[in-house]
């Protein structure tokens, strides 16, 4: 598989002559393996998926270009130290924010006297952040369903309806429409507390003169889509319109921004720097936006310290916010590819002042 290829190929780069993979979704991503629990080892000759008896069978459908290692009657680390051996590397990488102290433990007993443990960060989630044509197929069928979800969502959003009712009413629709699985856990926040930009679903119902806010994403085949909108059950006041109108024009301004070349800290600015000319600096206090794909938060960004720099093929939600305490707050989230010339919004839901 190319992905192996790539890493095995860029070994050196790293500094190391062999990768022990333990993340699931990096897993994932250079074997196809889609079970809860397996190691990868890759080295220069060859590379290997350690997997227990529950997942033999998947493991040698799955992930063709992988020897399939079964190391049921031993400890893991053991199993991967032996089939290490084969190269006698001198220089072993781990995934270190990934690795327990515990697995660490385990595996320099192994190690000892036989090769180097060394700490990796992001050899995996640097390529995952360039999705390929099937991956970007992948975000674009989790989006088509949240997106169908919205457009139904609407007609449910009214007074006296909870928070729960609606989380429960995404998430089932989701469902209902083929997906495997919800993104993430879904926000559905009314009144104050759409003010808490990571609210969980209460018994609160939605009252009439309030923002309804619902974050939320599918998860299918692997790959997850992720979009938030804000709603004004009945008329807004002056100042609901004042703080979705700069969400907004925010939002827009940095997705028009967007090209390669540009670097992920210059993005957050556009947005940032709106937000802040119109007074509401200190209430936008996330990042920009996230890559997206096998994880909901799938590596690097936009925010003030992001150096990364956007190339075609990235996919990055876009999602300014108002968060006001005791008022309420406003965040309008989109996913967007990087294309050759600039980016194209994948989502498709209105945004314009949505008035229930
Ligand atoms: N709620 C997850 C996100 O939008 O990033
Ligand atoms: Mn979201
Ligand atoms: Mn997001």
């Amino acid at each position: 598989m190319n992905r192996i290829r790539t890493i095995a190929r860029n070994l050196a780069a790293n500094n190391v002559d062999a990768l022990i993979i333990t993340n699931m979704s990096n897993v994932f991503y250079v074997s196809g393996f889609t079970g809860s629990a397996a190691m990868v080892v890759i080295t220069e000759r060859d590379a290997s998926i350690l997997v227990d008896s529950r997942y033999t069978l998947q493991a040698k459908r799955q992930c063709e270009d992988l020897d399939v290692v079964e190391f049921s009657a031993m400890s893991v680390f053991e199993a991967a130290t032996k089939i290490l051996e084969r190269s006698d590397p001198k220089r072993v990488g781990v995934e270190a924010d990934y690795m327990t102290m515990s697995d660490y433990g385990k595996l320099v007993k192994f190690a000892e006297g036989k090769y180097q443990i060394c700490s990796t960060s992001g050899i995996v989630e640097r390529l995952r952040c360039v999705k390929d044509a099937k991956e970007i197929e992948a975000v674009r069928a989790a989006i088509r369903i949240s997106d169908t979800v919205f457009r139904a969502m609407r007609y449910e959003i009214k007074p006296g309806v909870t928070e729960k009712h609606m989380a429960a009413f995404i998430d089932n629709a989701m469902r209902e429409l083929g997906a495997d699985g919800t993104a993430f856990s879904t926000i559905s926040a009314s009144g104050p507390n759409t003010a808490l930009p990571h609210a969980y679903p209460t018994d609160r119902p939605i009252q009439a003169g309030e923002f309804y806010l619902a974050d939320y994403g599918a998860r299918l085949n692997m790959y997850n889509s992720d979009i938030t909108r804000t709603f004004f059950v009945g008329e807004p006041n002056a100042k609901q319109y004042e703080i979705y109108d700069t969400v907004l024009t925010a939002q827009k301004a940095a997705i028009k921004a967007i090209r390669p070349g540009k670097t992920g800290a210059e993005i957050d600015k556009v947005a940032r720097d709106i937000i802040a000319y119109a007074g509401f600096g200190d209430c936008f206090g996330h990042s920009l936006g996230h890559s997206l794909g096998i994880d909901t938060h799938d590596g690097a960004g936009f925010s003030p310290k992001s150096s990364l720099v956007l190339k075609p093929g990235m996919v990055i939600t876009v999602e300014p916010g108002i968060y006001i305490e005791g008022f309420g707050g406003v965040r309008i989230e989109d996913d967007i590819l990087v294309t050759e010339n600039g980016c194209e919004v994948l989502t498709d839901c209105d945004k314009e002042r949505i008035i229930l």
